[in-house]
């Protein structure tokens, strides 16, 4: 887009990019991240180069997409109507915003939004141009899955955007950019003039990696979680050929009963492979029921504190031993193998990734112990790694001091 500099409307509405969004609105790059702090334009910028090839470009498709539909409405389109679409667009007529799924040009180009939530509506159609907003939110397969409908080939270029704040230091983005798989254009507060100083005092005042990602723009880890890489652990899709059948339980009645269930694959003499893939979270269930349900021939790791629903499973027919139950060593065995990739967690494990998201450590960092809360699957994966790694503690293979 060699002349843009000429298209930008003259209104109140005028527009101009600066810094990476000006990079943005000249790159033709396949994959472009552009992240950064709060409110330094990226998503303005974004739906301005949308809008300026959906005007320029006859029968162009463009996509804007979030994880959910909800979310698309509430925060991307307000601003694709109120600032980008000339004030008082046919556009932005016919359907609430609300209930709208595309927007359609004079010259046949279309705007289609949408969620991720909704999968196949966006997967029916092929696009020249693509936008995630908020991008961090979905999965690389989530991205790989919408790079195969980058195919309408009516732009020269076809070209795949994640919009996005930093998160943390291993999150698949950055990872993807640091690759070379993605272009990265990396925005500050500069480029956007119409930021206030109290806006950025409010942002200056965050704390903690609230304030790194948010203020600074730095993918940044949160500080005092007890799994800060946890993320990391997480797939789409793994497929373990063979292994030990292995689980773990943590009992609760009005707090969650948690069980896990996977696989351990020895490989030769190395810690192997812990692939987890089964969950059951749910409070208020007799534990009849749980025995009903838990797949069979697996060995149960469960909490030691419960000899009587251990000895309850057992009479269901489950393989169930007292689970090896210090904290400290367990919490490293996870990190440990977190660290090193031979602990791979299903995303189906949604409350499990619910927790190790939110569980942490006091703020006074005066206890090696972690908060109680949010440790209901995580004390259940924390056993079933126990069962595995104990033997390697004792062998003096995990350390046994708290990881800094
Ligand atoms: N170059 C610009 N000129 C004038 N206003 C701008 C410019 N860039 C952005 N803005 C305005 O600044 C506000 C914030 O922009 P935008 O929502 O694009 O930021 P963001 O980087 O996506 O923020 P967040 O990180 O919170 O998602 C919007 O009202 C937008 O219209
Ligand atoms: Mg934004």
């Amino acid at each position: 887009m060699s002349n843009t500099q000429t298209h930008f409307p003259a209104d109140a509405r005028a527009y101009r990019p600066r810094g990476a969004a000006e990079r943005l609105f000249y790159c033709r790059d396949r994959e472009v991240l552009i992240d950064g702090p709060a409110g330094t334009g990226k998503t303005r910028a974004c739906l301005e180069k949308v809008h300026l090839l959906a005007q320029e470009i006859p029968k162009l498709r463009a996509l804007l997409v979030r994880k959910t539909r909800t979310s698309m409405t509430q925060s991307v389109l307000v601003t694709f109507e109120e600032k980008v679409l000339p004030a008082g667009s046919h556009l932005s007529k016919g359907p609430q915003r609300w209930y709208r799924h595309s927007y359609r040009y004079p010259n046949g180009a279309e705007v289609v939004t949408g969620g991720l939530d909704n999968v196949e509506r966006i997967m029916s159609s092929e696009y020249d141009i693509i936008v995630v907003f908020e991008a961090t939110e979905i999965t690389e397969n989530d991205w790989e899955m919408l790079l195969t409908r980058l195919r309408n080939h009516v732009l020269p270029f076809q070209q795949q955007i994640a919009d996005c704040n930093p998160s943390h230091p291993r999150h698949w983005l950055i990872e993807r950019a640091r690759q070379k798989k993605m272009t990265r254009l990396p925005s500050r507060h500069e480029d956007n003039p119409s930021l206030t100083s109290e806006y950025l005092e409010g942002l200056a005042q965050l704390s903690g990696h609230r304030r790194s990602r948010l203020f600074e723009g730095v993918w940044a880890a949160a500080e005092g979680l007890v799994y800060p890489a946890w993320e990391s652990a997480f797939r789409d899709h793994f497929d373990p050929s063979a292994g030990r059948l292995t689980g773990g339980i943590d009992f609760g009645w009005t707090n969650p009963f948690a069980a896990l269930g996977g696989v351990y694959f020895a490989a030769g003499g190395s810690a192997g492979t812990i692939y987890v893939w089964y969950e059951r979270y749910r409070t208020k269930t007799l534990l009849r029921d749980h025995a009903a349900a838990l797949p069979a021939d697996h060995l149960w790791e469960a909490d030691p504190s419960a000899p009587q629903q251990i000895a309850e499973l057992r009479r269901a027919g489950h393989r169930v031993r007292p689970a090896a139950n210090d904290i400290v060593i367990g919490i490293n065995a996870i990190n440990a193998r977190i660290e090193d990739g031979t602990l791979l967690i299903s995303r189906r494990c949604r409350a499990l990734a619910a927790e190790m998201s939110a569980y942490q450590y006091g703020p006074d960092g005066a206890s090696e112990q972690p908060l109680d809360e949010f440790n209901h699957a995580c004390d259940a994966l924390r056993y079933l790694v126990m069962g595995i790694d104990r033997g390697r503690v004792a062998a003096g293979r995990i350390a046994q001091e708290p990881l800094k």
